[in-house]
């Protein structure tokens, strides 16, 4: 594990304290208001699980910047590897010239591909740009310019991801018209079924309803280009599919030529216990959106292809920035630590962790679900488990809660807390995290 400089939080001032007032002040007179704080945390430090704010209190990070510092907050080996390569080439845009980064990481990222096929990769700065370039390239290749998205998906806020997100209504409040051609369906949320229908008996009806109504009234399959679906479903609430959905997406666009592309730019890296979400699942993309987690907090974006399908020609695509060498070389050394290590202690300690979550819906009946692959845990807030009535504001006041007991979660959905720590969190902390969850409801909800 990653040396820390503490294990536990420990708060030493009022919240937020004297300094983090003077930011936050300043903050909200230069900076967008376009920002959601969830709660007023002034971040000055970070190392493995612990942030230190600016009046030196020390905080539980089972957020990890909005699931990005996979292996933890400065690791010495990727800080190490960004210091070397800052040293000796910052930048020199693999738009145009060659740097032994950009192969070496794709090289890497293709090896952990579990279909042992050739896969190539373009290099953005971020998810949303990992998505963009998803999109052009499946448009492209198919010559086709309809997508299938998801109800309640994240994808990014450029106009074509934004195009794509359907997570809530302000993120594309006052932007329209977005990008044509993009139809949004059903979700498997088995715990909230968008059909009303129960698991077991529904045969997955929400993929059907794919062919069964899009294809049969507003949709033409051979117009589609591409189906995107998130592996594990993110900003949405941490909803993880039943096993038959993903499968069920892929008969169908195999059926039509219609491409698959997995957004594991939140559920990627190691996240949920295995090193890409989907291979938790019988599903075989053609095209990966990957970032958050991949640099450890560099801004990267990855957009994976299998070869034969990145086929567009030289110009058609680039990004001046994309995949520098600093980003790639935190990459290299991230994904080494993932695979050595972190994404095993994902699966690990997040087994204990729900365990532990499922624990407490004995003792809080306010806690609807517990959900969740590896360590990307949610739980759901609720006004009555049998109505399964949304909790919003007892959801915000228990995230608030945790905030000042000294362990930093944020939301997803209108209901759900995300948990989505470092990878390198061990039992302990996990257990610290799962006990302040429990005393935060108790003050919030009695
Ligand atoms: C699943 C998913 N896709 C895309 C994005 C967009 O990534 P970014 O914020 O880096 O543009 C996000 C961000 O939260 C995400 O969760």
């Amino acid at each position: 594990m990653a040396p820390q400089i503490d294990k536990l939080p420990k708060i030493i001032t009022e919240l937020p304290g004297p300094k983090a007032r003077e930011v936050i002040k300043s903050d909200s007179r230069y900076v967008s208001p376009s920002y959601t704080r969830s709660y007023p945390l002034v971040a000055a430090s970070g190392r493995g699980a612990i942030v230190e704010d600016v009046d030196g209190n020390h905080f539980l990070d089972f957020n990890a910047g909005i699931a990005v510092c996979s292996t933890g907050h400065c690791h010495p080996d990727v800080v190490r590897a960004i210091q070397k390569q800052a040293e000796s080439l910052i930048h020199m845009s693999g738009t145009d010239f060659y740097y032994r980064h950009m192969p070496e990481l794709a090289q890497k990222l293709e090896a952990l591909m579990p279909d042992g096929k050739a896969w190539r990769c373009f290099f953005g700065n971020s998810g949303t740009e990992a998505i963009e370039a998803a999109m052009k390239l499946a448009r492209y290749h198919t010559g086709r310019y309809q997508f299938i998205a998801f109800q309640y998906a994240f994808h990014g806020r450029t106009m074509g991801s934004l195009s794509l997100t359907s997570s809530k209504p302000v993120q594309r409040k006052g932007f329209g018209p977005l990008v044509p051609g993009v139809t949004h369906a059903h979700y498997a949320n088995c715990y909230r079924c968008p059909l009303n229908l129960s698991y077991g008996s529904c045969g997955v009806a929400c993929a059907s309803y794919i062919e069964d109504t899009l294809f049969k009234t507003t949709v033409q399959p051979d117009e589609v280009a591409a189906i995107i679906v998130e592996s594990v479903q993110g900003e949405g609430g941490y909803i993880v599919p039943p096993p038959e959905f993903l499968p069920a997406l892929e008969k169908i666009a195999r059926k039509h030529g219609i491409l698959l592309i997995a957004d594991e730019v939140q559920c990627g890296m190691g996240r949920t216990g295995k090193m890409f979400a989907f291979e938790h699942f019988d599903f075989h993309p053609d095209i990966i959106a990957i970032a958050k987690g991949v640099a450890s907090g560099m801004p990267l974006g990855v957009t994976m292809a299998r070869s034969e399908i990145m086929d567009w020609q030289p110009g058609a695509h680039a990004s001046t920035f994309g995949g520098n060498p600093v980003c790639l070389a935190a990459a290299i050394e991230t994904v080494r630590l993932l695979d050595e290590k972190y994404v095993a202690n994902s699966a690990k300690v997040g087994e204990f962790m729900k365990a532990g979550l499922r624990r407490l819906m004995d003792r809080h009946p306010v806690i609807g679900d517990v959900r969740g692959l590896g360590l990307m845990l949610g739980v759901e807030i609720v006004k009555d488990r049998t109505t399964k009535e949304r909790a919003t504001e007892m959801r915000d006041a228990i995230i608030n809660e945790c905030f000042r007991r000294g362990v930093l979660v944020l939301g997803a959905g209108p209901s759900t807390i995300r948990i989505s720590p470092p990878l390198i969190v061990d039992e302990e902390q996990a257990q610290f995290a799962v006990d302040t969850f429990s005393a935060a409801i108790s003050a919030v909800a009695g």
